[in-house]
């Protein structure tokens, strides 16, 4: 598994309710913007796109959570999300999940795990 794995950051660079890091993952139609960050001391990691509208969901670069630090929020019409399983609680997406990505924390890095995340 190492050797298809990815650094996407060090450990460090992700605070629990903070700011997240984006990157990309290969996919079918070329490279698929992305996300990860850390709540309740784990880091999750999902495509950064909405599952209302296919946009990507942060105001300004990393930042996904809202005020609270308890949710993930679009910045388009405020779908939120729970940090732990991608799943939208409030908004027009209800019921429908983000698009995980497999990632994997060691060694003080965070690791994108290529070979097993398909878009
Ligand atoms: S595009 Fe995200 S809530 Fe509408």
């Amino acid at each position: 598994m190492a050797e298809d794995a990815r650094v996407i950051c060090d450990s460090g660079a992700l605070v629990s309710g903070g700011p997240g890091v984006r990157f990309s993952v290969p996919a079918a139609g070329g490279d698929a913007p992305a996300f990860v960050v850390r709540f309740d001391g784990k880091v999750h990691a999902y495509l950064n796109r909405c599952a209302h509208v296919p946009v990507q969901l942060d105001w300004t670069d990393g930042a996904f959570f809202d005020y609270s630090k308890l949710y993930l929020i679009c910045s388009t019409h405020g779908a939120i999300y729970l940090p732990y399983s991608g799943e939208c609680v409030t908004g027009p997406c209800t019921g429908k999940r983000l698009v995980p990505v497999a990632v994997e924390e060691r060694g003080g890095q965070v690791l994108l795990i290529k070979d097993i995340h398909d878009v």
